[in-house]
């Protein structure tokens, strides 16, 4: 069995080779905190490789990586999914150039845009009722987009979503294969596809050009750490690596790579068993929660396309209770912190990591809270169904972008500061978006308008955390003067 980063980095530290090199702790803290993880946190020394050109050790961690994804060349990324979305899209659309992209796409794909002074082609998916999410990209308004804009030279979209929305990415790959325009899937959410029959296949295998992985969202590895899968001709290898050195430190943690490399080896050895039990523990909470009255959970079937088995979205549309408020007393009173919330649903992420314990206790949490939901009055938000229906569709129907100027023409023009309250039917200069997600409301360059007021005003009473602008508070605005 060949030798793991890490052990090879234990080895060193134990060794008596003495450095007089960067970093400057030189392995030795002296005894103070967290001296262990300085131990084996080295640069580039003889023996240890270098990212940028990979020859050694990190070669042969990133060539298993490619072979447990079926890749056929894969990258460790060690400034998350961020770094590998900025130079898939740097590579594959030429500066000025047009890409297709899904407008549910996260902040990083809009500042590839930004650099790179591209002219967008949004696709807006549809919302679903009753969760309010994003559905999945329709495969027929790719092809559309496609056939209106022959210029168009890569595909971009998010797939699944953070919410667990499985697009068909092989029926966009053929569409847009035809035109030989390569496909982007930026597939943070889903590094734990493609490992068992339960849950989705992932975009390698099904013929995306390139794959973009944040190892450290969705399975055992390091805050940070990501990879870029490449299959295919249609990408310019040479351009990718040059955008991941602009992209990526010159400095890459090695903490980190060993982070990847030894989940790598988790997967190769142990996926079989991993993941039989995260489903296996996924059934037993499921058949816990079967009893629920008031709280619904998302599950395969409830929609027509794929969704992610290891996503816990719990529904509190129809009860008495927002989604900010239950995820509050699952907090609060249960000690369990979920990982995201929204007005009327909060959502959870399970993995390989999971306890039977942890899921236990959220399905005894929920049972009480349902049961006591019973005894609570309809419509705590004082409204009636009906509006409060019309709020929670209208917290989530974004309306399409009204753009006046290119993410990255506004840099030099005249900006001025205003009241939010006043910003309707000027241009703003700074992104607004709820974080999570970070799918942007309004880009640089977009109008404000009645409607995103509105919504924006309807997120801040909810206490949704609403980011972007300077202003924290979100009651200033820079806009086009
Ligand atoms: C869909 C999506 N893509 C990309 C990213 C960026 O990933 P990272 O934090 O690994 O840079 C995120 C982060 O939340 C995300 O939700």
């Amino acid at each position: 069995m060949k030798e793991s980063l890490y052990k090879k980095l234990e080895n060193y530290s134990n060794s008596d080779y003495y450095p007089f090199h960067m970093p400057g702790h030189k392995r030795n803290m002296g005894g103070r905190e967290m001296e262990e993880a300085f131990h084996i946190d080295i640069t580039e020394i003889d023996g240890f490789d270098n990212l940028h050109h990979a020859e050694g050790i990190l070669r042969d961690a990133m060539k298993s990586a490619s072979e447990l994804y079926h890749s056929e060349e894969t990258h460790f990324l060690v400034n998350g999914s961020t770094c590998g979305i900025l130079s898939a899209i740097s590579a594959t659309v030429k500066k000025h150039g047009k890409i297709l992209l899904a407008r549910n796409c996260h902040k990083a794909a809009y500042h590839a845009i930004y650099l790179r002074e591209l002219e967008p082609v949004y696709l807006y998916p549809p919302v679903q009722d009753e969760y309010g999410i994003f559905n999945a990209v329709p495969v027929e308004k790719i092809e559309d987009v496609l056939e209106k804009n022959p210029d168009i030279e890569a595909v971009f979209l998010t797939s699944p979503t953070y919410d667990g929305v499985v697009s068909d990415v092989a029926s966009i790959v053929r569409t847009a294969h035809r035109k030989k325009i390569p496909v982007i899937v930026d597939e943070a959410h889903g590094a734990h596809f493609g490992f068992h029959k339960d849950f989705p296949e992932n975009s390698v295998a099904l013929g995306a050009d390139m794959v973009i992985h944040s190892v450290h969202k969705t399975l055992p590895a390091f805050t940070q750490t990501a990879l870029l899968h490449i299959n295919g001709d249609l990408v310019d290898r040479k351009k990718i690596n040059y955008f991941l050195q602009v992209y990526q430190t010159s400095s890459p943690s090695y903490l980190l790579m060993a982070g990847i490399d030894q989940c790598i080896s988790i997967l190769q050895q142990e996926r079989d068993s991993l993941f039989e039990k995260l489903s296996g523990y996924m059934d037993e909470f499921l058949e816990k929660c079967r009893t629920l009255r008031n709280i619904k959970i998302f599950q395969q079937g409830d929609a027509d396309y794929e969704f992610d088995k290891s996503k816990i979205l719990l529904s509190v549309k129809d009860c008495p209770m927002t989604g900010h408020e239950l995820a509050q007393i699952l907090l609060n009173r249960y000690h369990l912190q979920m990982e995201m919330e929204a007005p009327t649903y909060v959502m959870g992420i399970a993995t390989i990591m999971d306890t039977q314990e942890g899921f236990r206790r959220l399905a005894e949490a929920l049972t009480e809270i349902d049961r006591e939901l019973e005894h609570r009055q309809k419509n705590p938000r004082g409204q009636s169904e009906q509006k409060q229906n019309e709020n929670d569709k209208m917290f989530y129907d974004l309306g399409e972008a009204k753009k006046i100027y290119h993410l990255y023409e506004i840099d030099d023009m005249e900006k001025e500061t205003i009241p939010l309250e006043k910003s309707v039917n000027r241009v703003s200069v700074e992104y607004i978006y709820l974080y999570p997600p970070g799918i942007p409301i309004v880009a640089p360059g977009e109008l404000m308008t009645e409607h995103i007021l509105e919504l924006i005003n309807a997120y801040k009473k909810a206490h949704y955390a609403v980011q972007g602008p300077e202003d924290y508070k979100m009651e200033k605005l820079s806009v086009i003067k």
